[in-house]
């Protein structure tokens, strides 16, 4: 019997990833799902397993993808959204019997708040020194420039390089920032997965050579010892199960500490694939409940991106209420 499998988020390059991985796979029927009639990924799968979803944000999102897992017996489901995975989390139980693959609410919140992240890792040592805008901050003997950045941001929006300590206690206090340690070193995203006991299986750190409106386009993955025990290390401290991306970045003596966690598919994930790491398809398993690899090897690989043209007829294509975000 096949098991029925939703991704949500077919517009973005994650989803994409997500569907393309998993439709490889003989024993999954893939459905993919929106809130975007226009976004691509729909198209991957037989127009009979296309589904149309609210918003994440809305307060009908998880009655509906409930409605679906009962329409469709689904048997797991896998946000490949920022946006839908917090709430997801706290209300799994709605969505069953089917399983969300996604990690647990704790860690979630620790990726949303880059303050609480940087005090759950502090004991690991690889967190540069991050204190409140404010007080906290300007009490501070820093080493100038400083860098700021909102706690809960996200797509490099509100960063900030801070020369000086007047620019530091010129800060706007109602932006919610935090100042950090500047790192001047190379910037690496590593996909780790972690099973169900928090062990991680692998890490894959990649760099981002090229990077087009927040989007990873060209990179590599690189076999650096020090960065995959990095992220294993602040996997662990978050208490990760499933899968995540730990962007780290060298510090003034070089050595690679955390930037951020992002608790989700990277939209970077076909490189990660291709270089022996399905992801994906280890998430399914995970969630599913099967027996997991100890560890797994990656092999180094380069990558470069376009897009490509699909063509369908005009009257396949869904209706919506709702176009994509336009940030992403
Ligand atoms: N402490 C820092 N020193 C230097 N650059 C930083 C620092 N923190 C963040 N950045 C830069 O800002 C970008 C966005 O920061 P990040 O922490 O990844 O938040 P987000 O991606 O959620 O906006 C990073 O990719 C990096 O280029
Ligand atoms: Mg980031």
């Amino acid at each position: 019997m096949s098991i029925n499998v939703l991704v949500t988020g077919a517009g973005g390059a994650a989803g994409v990833a997500v569907i393309r991985s998993l439709l490889r796979r003989a024993d999954l029927t893939v459905f993919a799902a929106d809130m975007d009639g226009w976004a691509s990924g729909l198209y991957l799968v037989p127009a009979a397993q296309r589904r149309i979803v609210p918003p994440g944000a809305g307060s009908d999102f998880v009655p509906a993808l409930a409605a679906l897992v009962e329409a469709d017996s689904l048997d797991l489901v896998i946000s490949t959204v920022d946006v839908e995975l917090i709430t997801l989390s706290e209300r799994r139980e709605e969505l069953a019997p089917a399983v969300l693959a996604a990690p647990c609410a704790d860690t979630l919140n620790y990726a949303l708040d880059k303050l609480s992240l940087a005090r759950q890792c502090e004991s690991t040592g690889l967190v540069p020194r991050t204190e409140a805008a404010g007080a906290d901050a300007n009490r501070v003997d820093w080493e100038f420039p400083v860098f700021a950045k909102p706690r809960r941001g996200a797509g490099s929006r509100g960063v900030r390089v801070v020369p000086d300590r007047a620019a530091l206690e010129a800060l706007p206090l109602d932006e919610d920032l935090i100042v950090q340690d500047l790192l001047p070193g190379e910037e690496y995203s590593v996909d780790v997965i972690s099973d169900t006991t928090q062990h991680v299986i692998a890490a894959v750190p990649r760099t981002r050579t090229r990077v087009d409106s927040g989007v990873s386009i060209a990179g590599r993955t690189v076999h650096d010892p020090e960065l995959e025990e990095a992220a294993t290390r602040i996997a662990e401290a978050i208490g990760l199960v499933g899968v995540a991306n730990v962007q780290l970045r060298r510090n003034r003596q070089g050595k690679a500490v955390l930037l951020e966690v992002n608790p989700r598919f990277p939209g970077a994930l076909p490189l990660t694939i291709a270089a022996g790491v399905d992801i994906p398809s280890l998430v399914v398993d995970l969630f599913l409940g099967k027996s997991m690899p100890e560890r797994l090897e990656f092999r180094e690989l380069a990558t470069v991106r376009f897009l490509e043209d699909v063509f369908i007829d005009p009257a396949e294509v869904l209706v919506s209420e709702h176009a994509a975000h336009q940030d992403d």
